[in-house]
């Protein structure tokens, strides 16, 4: 009893001490009550598709993969979409908007944001601004930042804690893919087979709620495209380090992630369009970006790290 008080003192202290620090203090679950009347209903809508967005009524026309929001916001242990406290969650996410996308060259909504995912992460259509599914959607990621206070982001659409935490990532990682080889690759699958496998499959075709890393089955794409930062060689190993394997984030070293995800990501991986990913101006309304044309592959993001993508496999597979 005692020790415990004492446990508790301590870390009421540490709490105090980095309180003021706002990013120390991100809270790692959703408010415990949903706001009242339809704000509430839609929150909940918003909740629900990102669980189940390549089913989901009001989505499923837009996804062209096997995945959800959820495969890559992960649940957190309140099993909640994006609450899980690696990178890429949402908790926090909301008060950096409206916010500066280099991408996109222009300053982006919320809604803007999470549309975007859809064309790259989920392979398929971007969603009209809106629509009942895009302020679902922006009102359930809305609520996982209740209470939080507003810090603009003028340089990244992130969180604050994920715009720091992706900028040094994204920096660190493109060192040391820069510097692979066909030995890494051949490294990067041992270790996938080692600590991905027994859940995404050999084949990265995933396995019952395990989800697809890449490739197709009966012609269509299983996972994120070539324009998503999953298919980035430092953003991919980024994102991995922080939240695989599933509940040993943070295990694996540098070097590891970065070979695993120079493996994963010379797999096969649809091409992408960006005016394919746009319903046409008449259905769409306008599309908020002064950049209208852009088109990745798989050869496109290696050659992205001075890399070339046959000599990395070594073998003349990849398209
Ligand atoms: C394949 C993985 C993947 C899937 C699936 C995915 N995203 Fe993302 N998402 C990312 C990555 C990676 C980033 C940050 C990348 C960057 O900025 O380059 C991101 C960023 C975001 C952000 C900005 C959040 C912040 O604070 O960093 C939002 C909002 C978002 N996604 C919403 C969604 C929604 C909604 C869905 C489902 C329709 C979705 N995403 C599906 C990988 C994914
Ligand atoms: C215990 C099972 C398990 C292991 C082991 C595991 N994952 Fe995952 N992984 C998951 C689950 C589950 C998700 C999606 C989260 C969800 O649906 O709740 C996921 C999501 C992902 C995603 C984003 C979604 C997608 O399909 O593109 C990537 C990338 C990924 N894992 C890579 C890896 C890599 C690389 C390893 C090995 C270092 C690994 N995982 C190990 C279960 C696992």
């Amino acid at each position: 009893m005692k020790t415990n008080l004492l446990k508790y003192s301590v870390s009421a202290a540490a709490l105090l001490i980095i309180g003021s620090n706002a990013m120390a203090a991100t809270p790692t679950a959703a408010p415990k009550t949903y706001p009242a009347g339809e704000v509430g209903k839609m929150v909940k809508l918003g909740e629900d598709i990102l669980m189940h967005t390549n089913t989901h009524p009001l989505t499923k026309d837009m996804v062209g993969d096997k995945l959800q929001c959820i495969s890559c916001h992960i649940r957190g242990s309140d099993g909640k979409p994006g609450t899980a406290p690696g990178i890429a969650t949402f908790i926090g996410t909301a008060t950096a908007f409206p916010a500066y996308s280099k991408r996109e060259k222009s300053v982006q909504t919320l809604q803007d944001r999470i549309n975007n995912c859809f064309m790259r992460s989920m392979n398929g259509k971007r969603p009209i601004v809106d629509t009942k599914a895009s302020v679902a959607m922006a009102a359930y990621v809305t609520w996982l930042s209740e209470g939080m206070p507003m810090k603009m982001n003028a340089k990244m659409p992130c969180s604050p804690l994920n715009s720091e935490r992706w900028m040094h990532g994204a920096k660190h990682f493109a060192k040391i893919q820069k510097r692979a080889t066909h030995a890494n690759y051949v490294n990067g699958k041992k270790l996938y087979e080692a600590k991905c496998a027994m859940c995404h499959g050999a084949d990265g075709a995933g396995m019952g709620t395990f989800p697809p890393l890449w490739g197709q089955k009966n012609g269509k794409w299983l996972a994120y495209n070539t324009g998503a930062g999953m298919s980035k060689l430092n953003k991919g190993a980024a994102w991995v380090q922080s939240n695989m394997p599933l509940g040993q984030g943070k295990t694996l070293k540098d070097q590891e992630a970065a070979d695993i995800m120079l493996y994963v990501n010379a797999q096969p991986h649809a091409d992408f369009d960006l005016r394919k990913a746009l319903y046409p101006a008449s259905k769409m309304g306008h599309y908020n970006s002064k950049v209208l044309h852009e088109k990745h592959s798989v050869r496109s993001n290696f050659k992205q790290f001075g890399l070339n993508v046959d000599k990395i496999r070594g073998d003349h597979k990849i398209k």
